[in-house]
Parts: C-alpha cells; structure tokens; sequence
C-alpha cells in the first residue's frame, strides 16, 4: 500500500473525504502525514481525530521557501511517501518538494482550468458571470494552478446562484472526484497486462 501525504492550509473537507476513503478501502492508500501551514486551521483538529500525525509550521519561522521545504521533504523521506496530494494547500510548491516528486503531486483547483486560477476561483467565477465553472484535478508544476489537467468536472450557474450554493455544488463534487482519482493514480501503476492473454 503507497503511503500518500496530505497538504491542506484550511477547513480540510477534502481531507475529510480522502480520509474516509481510506478508511472505506474505497482508496488504497495509507496517509502517513498532514501538512499544514497554518496553526489554526481546522483541518488539524480532523487529523487529530483520525489519529493522523501532522507537521504544523509557520512559513514566517524559516528563512525562505527552501528551509521549510527541506523539512518537510525529510519529514516524507523518513516516512517512505510516495504521493503529496494538496487539498486546499494555499502555497506555490518549490524546487525541492517538485524534484523529489516530480509527476507524483496532485492539486484540486475549484474551476474549470485555465478558468480562475489562485485564489477564490468560486467568487471569481460569480464575478464574470460565468455560465459554467467546476473542479479540475491536475498534477502540479511550478506555476499557480497550472500543470497537465487529470480530470475536470462542470457544474452549471443558475441565474440566482449565491456563493454559498455554488461552493455546495462545487464541494459535493470535489468530494467525490478527488478521492475516485485518487484510487486510479495511486493504482495504475500496480495493474500489469498480460501480453499473451490480454488479461489485466
Ligand atoms: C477546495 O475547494 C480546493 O479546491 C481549494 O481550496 C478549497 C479547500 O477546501 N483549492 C484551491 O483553491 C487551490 N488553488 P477544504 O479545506 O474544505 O478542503
């Protein structure tokens, strides 16, 4: 089973999810870690109660991206993880996480990108007027929401749309897609075809 870790900056409903999946065996995956960049965040406490550690820093505390990277990226090591899932993690990855995994980190981004990347894409999207907006799941590069897209979902705006109902809508279906993706990109290495029976 891969040991994955979760980055999260806020209320953690995403975590919420995955760590239910988990413990429904709907994902099979062990989460080894939370990595949690503010002290006062909710997510903390659903970590706590899930009996799952977590590393809580302040980005103040270091000197530059590099040192609490460095730290976290031992901190990974040490507990043989081998996927970094973010899941409302407000902060751009750097070199040091992004080389040690390279093509094993995901993001789950509320809009339908390229539309309204960083923050508050939901209002943003109510801003323009958008008829549609939705959840992208993509796998992360060095830019700000950017990196190939693994799986989107639309959902539409209806004329009287609040930001309250259009969060609902966007978060029953991040709930439900990240941890399905989440199964598939953890286990497709692990199915193995059969050249001669054409079986997987
Ligand atoms: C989620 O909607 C996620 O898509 C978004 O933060 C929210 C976290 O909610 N992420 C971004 O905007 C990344 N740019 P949660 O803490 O309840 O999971």
């Amino acid at each position: 089973m891969k040991n994955i870790a979760i980055f999260a900056s806020g209320s953690g409903s995403n975590f919420q999810a995955i760590s239910e999946a988990v413990q429904a065996g709907h994902i099979e995956a062990n989460i080894s870690l939370l990595v949690c960049d503010q002290p006062g965040a909710y997510v903390i406490e659903r970590a706590r109660t899930a009996k799952i550690p977590s590393f809580v820093f302040r980005a103040k505390d270091y000197q530059n991206k590099e040192d609490y990277e460095k730290e976290i990226a031992l901190l990974l090591r040490n507990r043989n993880v081998e996927w970094i899932v973010l899941a409302g993690y407000m902060r751009l990855i750097g070199p040091t996480l992004l080389k040690q995994y390279e093509g094993r980190i995901v993001n789950i981004h509320p809009s339908l990108l390229p539309n309204f990347p960083g923050k508050d894409a939901i209002g943003q999207a109510l801003a323009a007027g958008a008829q549609w907006t939705g959840v992208t799941i993509h796998y992360v590069d060095a830019g700000m929401d950017t990196g190939p897209i693994i799986a989107q979902e639309r959902t539409r705006l209806e004329a009287n749309e609040t930001r309250e109902s259009l969060q609902q809508k966007i978060q029953a279906i991040e709930h439900k897609l990240y941890p399905s993706i989440l199964q598939m990109l953890l286990t497709i290495g692990d199915v193995k075809h059969d050249e001669k029976t054409r079986a997987y």
